[in-house]
């Protein structure tokens, strides 16, 4: 039989529930790709289904499920449109390993050359979902966490769609400076004082748009930021604290909070997004910048990716 390296989540919790193991290589079934696998994106999602907050799609001890990004080695029966030698990339039910199964109906195609780690752009399909909340075209957007991956992708995508005032919240004034970079009109670290009137002066008509994942007081201060009509999305909470809004301001704005996940988004607009992001990063328009570390160096990556002091993606590389 032949063997792999693989993270195997065995219970929930703290990072002791995952361990590094040979497992052995997994066939493709009808539909299923063999993938052997160059890089891994650590994604938020990988905390939350550690920690059972999402619980695990296969009965554990399991391989982790995992965004990925790789080669075609073999194919189960039925597959078209997929050849041995092809650069994909997905999300694996099992993916946290040096061989992934990636069902067709997950898998999207990367071409030759196409730059390392970049592929792995499930962020940013989630991003353009977001954007794509509020009724009709918007002119502003603000989004919180904006240093994250999802916020990275929000704000070039923001960008390419000639969003006029991209307003960006973060941490700390390092991550200000780098989603500046990225082209956010205004950037604001939480810790400034005048946070939110920085922010408010950068768009005196208000925001169309607010996104947000973090949650709590920090996300309930901006609802009065959104211009009349304004859409807030929020899509994660990872304070663990609600949002509370105001009854009169909701009223006397017509405000909407919605929420939304990727999985309601249509799977054409997935793949168009696909495409359109695959053309920006090969054009240069679109980069997340990763920060790498080895699969066995994953318990490393899950401490980076809770310090919250990371730019852009973490993905553990295979080799
Ligand atoms: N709805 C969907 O379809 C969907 C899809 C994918 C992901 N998500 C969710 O989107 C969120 C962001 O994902 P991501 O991959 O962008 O994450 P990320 O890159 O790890 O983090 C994004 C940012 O969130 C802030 N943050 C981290 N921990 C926080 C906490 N405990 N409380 C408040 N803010 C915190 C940090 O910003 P600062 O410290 O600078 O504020 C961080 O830079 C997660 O909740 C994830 O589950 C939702």
């Amino acid at each position: 039989m032949h063997m792999m390296k693989a993270i195997v989540q065995s219970g929930y919790g703290g990072p002791e529930v995952l361990s590094l193991r040979e497992m052995p290589i997994p066939e493709p079934q009808a539909g299923e790709l063999l993938v052997k696998v160059s890089a891994i994106a650590l994604n938020y999602a990988n905390k939350l289904l550690r920690e059972g907050v999402f619980p695990a799609p296969s009965p554990l001890p399991a391989i982790m499920l995992a965004e990925v990004e790789g080669i075609v080695v073999s194919a189960g029966s039925g597959v078209e449109g997929f050849q041995p030698g092809q650069r994909v990339t997905g999300v694996s039910m099992q993916g946290f390993a040096e061989y992934a199964i990636l069902h067709t109906s997950q898998a999207f195609l990367l071409p030759d050359g196409f730059p390392a780690g970049q592929g792995m752009l499930s962020g940013g399909i989630t991003a353009h979902h977001l954007l794509a909340q509020a009724p009709g075209g918007i002119s502003s957007v603000l989004i919180t966490g904006a240093a994250g991956v999802i916020g990275s992708f929000a704000i070039q995508l923001a960008r390419l769609q000639d969003i006029r005032v991209i307003g960006a919240v973060t941490g700390s004034s390092d991550k200000s400076a780098y989603v500046k970079k990225l082209g956010a009109t205004v950037a604001v670290s939480r810790n400034e004082e005048d946070w939110l009137l920085q922010l408010g002066a950068a768009a005196p008509e208000g925001y169309a748009l607010l996104l947000d994942a973090g949650g709590g007081p920090a996300a309930s201060q901006l609802l009065p930021l959104l211009a009349h009509g304004g859409t807030a999305v929020l899509y994660g909470n990872m304070s663990g604290k609600p949002v509370e809004a105001d009854g009169n301001l909701m009223a006397f704005r017509s405000l909407r909070i919605v929420g939304a996940s990727v999985f309601a988004a249509n799977p054409a607009d997935k793949l168009r997004w696909h495409d359109e992001m695959v053309q920006a990063v090969q054009t240069g328009s679109l980069e997340v910048p990763v920060n790498a570390f080895a699969l066995e160096d994953f318990g490393d990556a899950f401490a980076a990716l809770e310090s919250r002091q990371i730019q852009g993606k973490i993905i553990l590389q295979t080799a």
